[in-house]
């Protein structure tokens, strides 16, 4: 069976309480990233080389990585990527964490763990790392729908809790603003960039160019052009519903800027506005996030 349709079946079976767990005080998906894996995950063996992308769930991490896939075929002309799809480290199993340590350079790896969570090596070796941020509402209604469409997750249903369990941080993979404030301190870094999923919406094909300068794979800017066509929300969600049928609403739902409006009343927005200003007033990252 592939991983996907095990996973699928071991969701069926498990019970909603049961599909979270703690672990240094953040949850994490009992299925995808049981404890066997996170434990194994610290001997990750990160190169100089890798292509490392990094965000908090639902800020585009999958929009990134269709980018960043065609990016690498189009400058080297081979097909280099993990073998498992979604390419996040957390989901790996013990013995795919293995075959990762064959696979020939350069490699693209991802995650949504916070930095201090991250194997030590993406730190002591010195790849590129790439982060993508979405201002922190639009964030929530797209983590809000995830987790009723995708059975692995259990339901966020109702609304106004998931809302309280996202600003206290109560949601798998910890809270947004940790990750941002995280990130906040290697903002300068010249190994890491940050992009915003608006500043994507707004320029793809800019955007395409600087992340492949970025991770130095030289593109013509027919190539750069040809990615961003391909990589719009419409066009993805075609090629998805070629190969995936269904399974590809669970990733694609809207793709836009402003959805929260839909769901956050009047109070929820100016609190998430308060705590926004609270703990990112005057920070390099918060200035790029237009909330
Ligand atoms: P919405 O739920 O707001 O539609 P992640 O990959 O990190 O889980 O993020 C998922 C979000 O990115 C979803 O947001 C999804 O629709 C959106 N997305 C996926 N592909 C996209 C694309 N090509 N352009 C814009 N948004 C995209």
């Amino acid at each position: 069976a592939s991983p996907m349709k095990t996973r699928m079946e071991l969701a069926a079976k498990t019970k909603d309480e049961d599909k979270l767990y703690k672990r240094d005080g953040v949850l994490y998906s009992t299925i995808l990233s049981p404890p066997e894996t996170m434990d194994k995950l610290k001997d990750l063996e990160v190169r100089d080389d890798d292509v490392v992308l990094v965000a908090y769930p639902k800020c585009g991490f999958n929009w990134v990585v269709a980018v960043l896939r065609k990016i690498m075929n189009a400058s080297t002309g081979k097909n280099e990527a993990p073998p498992e799809r979604p390419p996040l480290v957390e989901f790996l199993p013990p013995d795919v964490q293995q075959t990762l340590s064959e696979m020939p350079s350069r490699r693209l790896l991802g995650t949504h763990l916070h930095p201090d969570n991250m194997p030590a090596s993406f730190f002591s070796r010195k790849p590129k790392i790439l982060v993508i941020f979405r201002n922190p509402k639009d964030t929530l209604v797209s983590y809000f729908h995830f987790m009723n469409k995708n059975p692995v997750l259990p339901s966020a249903e109702p609304w106004d809790k998931f809302y309280s369990d996202f600003m206290s941080g109560e949601v798998p993979w910890g809270s947004y603003f940790d990750h941002a404030l995280a990130w906040e301190k290697l903002i300068d870094d010249p190994k890491v960039m940050i992009v915003m999923y608006e500043e994507l919406k707004q320029n793809l094909p800019e955007e395409v160019k600087k992340i492949s300068e970025f991770f130095g794979f030289p593109l013509t800017e027919e190539q750069v052009n040809s990615i961003a066509e391909q990589s719009t929300f419409r066009a993805m969600l075609e090629t998805s519903n070629k190969s995936h049928g269904n399974l590809g609403s669970v990733f694609f739902r809207k793709g836009e800027v402003g959805d929260w409006k839909n769901l956050f009343s009047e109070d929820q927005s100016k609190q998430m506005d308060e705590v926004f200003h609270s703990k990112m007033a005057g920070t390099k990252l918060g200035a790029q996030m237009n909330t």
